[in-house]
């Protein structure tokens, strides 16, 4: 098998397409290498003493593990020197951060969610990196918190980092999306699926189950009817896997289909949801998109949304473009 190194793709893809300037692709090798960085953190686990918490909490009130400090460093550090861009944020800091002074600036701006899953760090469970690549506004100085507010059909790459059984790197720049297994020994991101398809039509749902008696009916009725399987009005038998690290999920659900929830309940009203807009929902709803599947807010497309607050909340409907549809179909009806 000829072996197609992350840089070949983003340079031949730039070539054919004229998709990825040069800026943008050091922007892509630097967030890879860093990711590779994290990888290695991760894998060395408690022999290099980064499991368990780190006695702080961040802007969303949640305890921060080690890992999450560390991975958020890792970003910073590697992203803040290169002249790609103007300013980043993180799940883990409450304000965005700039580039300093004695740094050029560049014309991109990063939002990430440097470890996401973090419930499943001190398990050995598969979990992962997240990150959204959108454009400085023209003639932007000094960058503010509002220069982010840009809806998510504006971000320009998004992509992923699995730090499982392989480490993989899922990758859209708006044409496509494309896997790069981490060759450990090499070192070096190989090319090793294109242009990932989700299918349209899904018996797999992901749903945390033990939230159920918060839901709003529409997605009441919907499980409800999973559930009921063949003889039941969907007509088909559903399965159910629920990982608890977004970024899994979503990487099962783009190899073999799957519709992945975690819808706003009535536990905190003017919570909508647990997921946050734009370094959660909007990469990877970019990413489902580019791969032919659906996402939403169980109203709108979340690419649509116009965001108001850097951490801002968002319902998560995505995955099999049947399935989507279909509940958010039932949010605009309402519930019988
Ligand atoms: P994070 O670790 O970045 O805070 O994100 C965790 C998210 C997401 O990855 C996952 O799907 C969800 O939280 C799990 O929520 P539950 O704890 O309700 O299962
Ligand atoms: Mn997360
Ligand atoms: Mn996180």
């Amino acid at each position: 098998m000829k072996r197609v190194s992350l840089t070949q793709y983003l340079v031949e893809e730039q070539r054919l397409n004229n998709s990825i300037p040069a800026e943008l692709r050091l922007l892509i090798e630097v967030v890879a290498r860093a990711c590779k960085t994290i990888s290695h953190a991760v894998g060395k686990g408690a022999l290099g003493e980064v499991l368990g918490s780190a006695e702080s909490e961040n802007i969303q009130g949640e305890v921060q593990k080690k890992l999450d400090i560390l991975s958020n460093e890792i970003l910073l550090e590697a992203n803040e020197w290169g002249g790609h861009l103007a300013a980043m944020a993180s799940e883990e800091m409450e304000s965005i951060h700039p580039i300093p002074n004695r740094y050029p600036k560049g014309e991109y701006m990063l939002l990430f969610d440097p470890l996401d899953g973090s419930s499943n760090i001190d398990v050995n469970v598969t979990i992962g990196t997240i990150f959204s690549v959108i454009k400085a506004p023209d003639g932007m100085a000094m960058p503010t918190e509002k220069d982010f507010m840009q809806a998510g059909d504006l971000q320009v790459a998004a992509g992923y980092a699995l730090y499982g059984p392989q480490t993989m790197l899922v990758l859209t720049t708006g044409n496509g999306v494309n896997c790069f297994t981490l060759d450990r020994e090499m070192g070096s991101w190989v090319l090793t699926q294109k242009n990932m398809q989700i299918p349209a039509e899904t018996q797999e749902f992901a749903i945390n189950a033990s939230n159920s008696r918060h839901w709003y009916p529409p997605v009441t009725r919907y499980v409800d009817e999973m559930l009921a399987g063949k003889t039941g009005p969907l007509g088909k038998d559903f399965n159910m896997r629920w990982i608890a690290s977004m970024v899994t999920d979503v990487h099962r659900i783009l190899n073999r289909g799957g519709i992945f929830m975690y819808p706003a309940d009535a536990r905190e009203p003017d919570k909508p949801g647990k997921l946050r807009l734009m370094y959660e929902a909007n990469p990877m709803a970019m990413i489902v998109e580019q791969a032919g599947g659906m996402a939403t807010d169980g109203h709108q497309r979340i690419l649509a949304i116009q965001p108001q607050k850097l951490h801002q909340r968002v319902a998560v409907f995505l995955g099999s473009k049947n399935e989507v549809a279909r509940v958010t179909a039932y949010h605009q009806v309402g519930v019988p």
